[in-house]
């Protein structure tokens, strides 16, 4: 089945007064018996409550303060064990925006203050307001497909047909893509690409069910080349200066990787892909993986990274060879958790001189090392890897 984008120059005020109309009502949970507000709860409100709210992605409301102070205990113990806030790449890479990773001071503090059962008051999250970006696509994705109560990672792809009437004001170009879930935190992440050769929408048009069933992956377009969302990270934007171009006459590719939660719910949701400021330059994508390192023609700088990769990886290591042979870090993932992954963007954008090479070493978990390596369990091993970058001499693009 496909579904018809329609292409809007709406403003985003229906999504901002949702979003206040959640952030007031989370705030009255907050008790104020104890007036006093530890260091520790003001951590938790600034690095936590984004996504612990009442209709967060994690499906944990930690805003009432008697479930939290009954998991207090569990809190202290994900954020000891490195698991929250998620943040899967070390230090050891080059430098990523809008890291997650606690200081030492405030990891200190948030534990003590969790191991003391999270007592005082807690000041309401931030929220961060939706972007007011101008935006042409938006489109509804997987409507009709639900996940039912069994947990694990279910994927479907969805071919995106443009507006058939062609308007001649069409945008040829993106830089942020929002997703905005029904059920939050059910679709863990979507990867998109433009198929130009027309298999998605064949594939799609033949599975009597909404979407179709195989990963997105089309020719040689990769799932993510076009960018994608998470459920972490629901805004995907490229720095300010840096664009997509949208190819005329090709499908837009949606691969959804969803969970179920216990109860049938729908992995539907309203996508909007945002206009670019003017000059900026046009990114493209390198896909590599262990056995397909890519060797970088001219000069660029490496804007995003984004990983497909299966419960067997343990380890990832991207690394950028240059000519001469020196190796430097791009981006090291020591434990690996599919559940936890999104898009990383560099900052600054990483330059890379002309024939560097990129490189993934990656290992697999002790978990997968007992099983024997058939073809698909060596295939899921294989952790696939899209680079966006933007040749450095690239001509600006000064206007739609
Ligand atoms: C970017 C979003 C995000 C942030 C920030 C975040 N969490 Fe989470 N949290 C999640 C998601 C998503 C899950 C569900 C994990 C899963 O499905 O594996 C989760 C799960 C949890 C759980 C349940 C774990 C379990 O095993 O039951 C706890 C407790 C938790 N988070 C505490 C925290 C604390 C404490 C912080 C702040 C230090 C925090 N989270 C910050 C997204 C987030």
């Amino acid at each position: 089945m496909i579904f018809w984008a329609e292409r809007l120059g709406r403003s985003c005020f229906v999504f901002c007064v949702l979003t206040l109309v959640v952030c007031a009502s989370a705030d009255q949970h907050i008790h104020a018996e104890n007036p006093q507000i530890w260091n520790g709860a003001q951590v938790f409100s600034k690095s936590c409550l984004p996504c612990h709210g009442a209709n967060s992605p994690a499906a944990l409301d930690l805003t009432d303060p008697i479930a939290l102070r009954r998991r207090a205990t569990t809190a202290a113990q994900v954020v000891r064990d490195g698991l929250m806030p998620p943040w899967l790449p070390s230090e050891s890479g080059a430098p990523l925006k809008d890291s997650r990773k606690l200081s030492a001071t405030d990891r200190a503090a948030l534990l003590e203050w969790l191991d003391q059962s999270a007592q005082g008051k807690v000041p309401s999250a931030v929220v961060t307001p939706r972007p007011s970006q101008e935006c042409e696509i938006a489109f509804r994705v997987a409507d009709g497909w639900q996940v039912g109560g069994d947990p694990g990672m279910t994927l479907r792809s969805f071919a995106i047909k443009q507006d058939p009437t062609m308007n001649p004001d069409a945008p040829k170009f993106f830089n942020a893509i929002e997703f905005v879930a029904d059920a939050p935190g059910v679709v863990h992440s979507i990867s998109f690409l433009w198929d130009e050769l027309g298999f998605a929408a064949r594939l799609d048009a033949s599975d009597p069910a909404p979407g179709y069933d195989a990963v997105g992956d089309i020719g040689l377009q990769v799932s993510g080349s076009s960018g994608g969302v998470s459920r972490l990270s629901t805004l995907w934007q490229l720095p300010k200066g840096y664009a997509m171009k949208i190819p005329i006459d090709a499908v837009l590719v949606a691969e959804i990787h969803a969970e179920g939660r216990g109860k049938v719910e729908s992995t539907a949701g309203n996508v909007r892909f945002l206009t670019p400021e003017f000059p900026c330059k046009l990114v493209h994508a390198i896909a590599i993986s262990p056995s397909r390192p890519a060797t970088i023609a001219s000069a660029c700088e490496a804007v995003s990274i984004s990983i497909r990769a299966g419960s067997r990886v343990q380890s990832i290591d991207v690394f950028a060879k240059d000519a001469k042979g020196q190796l430097q870090c791009v981006l090291n993932i020591p434990k690996w958790n599919e559940r936890l992954s999104e898009p990383w963007m560099f900052d600054p954008p990483l330059a890379l001189e002309a024939g560097t090479e990129l490189i993934v070493q990656s290992t697999v978990n002790a978990d997968a090392q007992k099983t024997p390596l058939d073809a698909h369990a060596a295939a899921m091993s294989q952790p696939m890897i899209v680079v966006l970058v933007a040749d450095k001499d690239a001509d600006l693009i000064r206007e739609k």
